[in-house]
């Protein structure tokens, strides 16, 4: 049976303003279990990394955050920031896109590790020492003892990016949230890194929010997606019903970005227009200037939020039509 880790009920994020305030984050719901990864996808500035920080109590002030976010069972949402800081690093661990930026460049990768085991746990430095050298090996450094010798610049970027994952988890979180931590990496690296995360998930049943831009990543390896559009999730699901069986016009159009294999670079589509600005999204329905499906419904009345099996939510007025002409085909 799976057990729920984190659990993002109708979260909102409000920045106020002179004249108005301008919601970042519009009624998130989502959930993530131990073992699971979940990708969170959407273009450039659709609040990806709000909810992240978010999670992780660090939204900056003077945003107002809304709603309930439970990790563990423990409310984030109006804890004082000394628990919180608890909570960081013991239940919950995070990495980013850029690792070398995560690391204090004026000391070693072993006293690095050796300092955040020892602010969470009660162990010597010695003992920290070794589980620093056992999480090591567990991410498949090369020569673990000669790596917690080295400065963060002596390491490539795929060594940084691993050594990162051991540091997050050198606290056994429950949680990892990882925010586009492939995307300074080459190819090759990316992969490893990928089939590390999905490892560590499947082995020790780690939870993961995976945010990325790259829908290639999240069918190698996640459990499930949630697709974010203007501070809302405007799809969710499993990976085979959202990637194989898309309702919503945006995913639709996101999956008509991804290169496969045949098409040429000059053949991608990109999505005509942008996200909108927070602060001027139309009433209605987000996405419906880019649409090439709205109505006039569309621009009067937010979409309802459509269920159908396996947890497969969709928030389009016309959800369900599209799933009747995608079981007629
Ligand atoms: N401190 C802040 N104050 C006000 N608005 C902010 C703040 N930080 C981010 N935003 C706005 O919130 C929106 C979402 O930003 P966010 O960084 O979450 O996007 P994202 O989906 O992670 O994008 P990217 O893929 O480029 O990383 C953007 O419009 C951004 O300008
Ligand atoms: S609600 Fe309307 S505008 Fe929005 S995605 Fe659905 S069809 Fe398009
Ligand atoms: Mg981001």
């Amino acid at each position: 049976m799976s057990s729920t880790v984190l659990q993002v009920s109708g979260l909102g994020v409000t920045f106020p303003g002179l004249f108005r305030s301008t919601s970042i984050l519009r009624g998130i719901d989502f959930e993530v279990a131990a073992g699971e990864v979940l990708g969170l996808v959407g273009e450039s500035g659709c609040g990806k990394s709000m909810t992240a920080s978010a999670c992780l109590g660090l939204v900056p002030s003077p945003g107002l955050v809304t709603g309930s976010i439970s990790i563990d069972g423990q409310q984030v949402i109006g804890r004082p920031e000394s628990e919180l800081r608890t909570m960081r690093g013991s239940r919950v661990a995070m990495i980013f896109q850029n690792p070398m930026r995560s690391m204090n460049p004026f000391f070693t990768l072993g006293r690095q590790m050796i300092d955040v085991i020892c602010c969470h746990r009660s162990v010597s430095r010695l003992e920290a020492r070794s589980l620093a050298l056992s999480d090591l090996k567990a991410v498949r450094i090369p020569d673990a003892e000669l790596a917690l010798e080295k400065y963060p610049h002596q390491l490539s970027g795929g060594q940084i990016q691993r050594a990162l994952i051991a540091l997050a988890l050198s606290c056994r979180p429950r949680l990892l949230i990882a925010d586009e931590p492939t995307t300074a990496l080459d190819v090759t690296v990316q992969a490893q890194i990928v089939s590390l995360i999905r490892r560590l998930a499947d082995e020790k049943g780690l939870a993961v929010l995976f945010i990325t831009h790259d829908l290639g990543i999240v069918s190698q390896l996640c459990d499930s997606v949630a697709v974010m559009y203007a501070g809302r999730i405007v799809e969710k699901g499993s990976v085979e019903a959202v990637i194989d069986h898309p309702l919503h016009p945006y995913t639709k159009k996101l999956l008509g970005t991804v290169p496969t294999i045949g098409r040429k670079a000059h053949e991608l589509v990109s999505i005509p227009g942008n996200v909108p600005d927070p602060a001027l999204v139309p009433p209605g329905c987000a996405f419906r200037d880019r649409c090439d499906q709205a109505t006039d419904i569309c621009g009067e009345t937010q979409p309802p939020t459509s269920m159908f099996e396996q947890d497969h939510t969709v928030l389009c007025h016309h959800a369900v039509r599209a799933r009747q002409i995608t079981e007629s085909q």
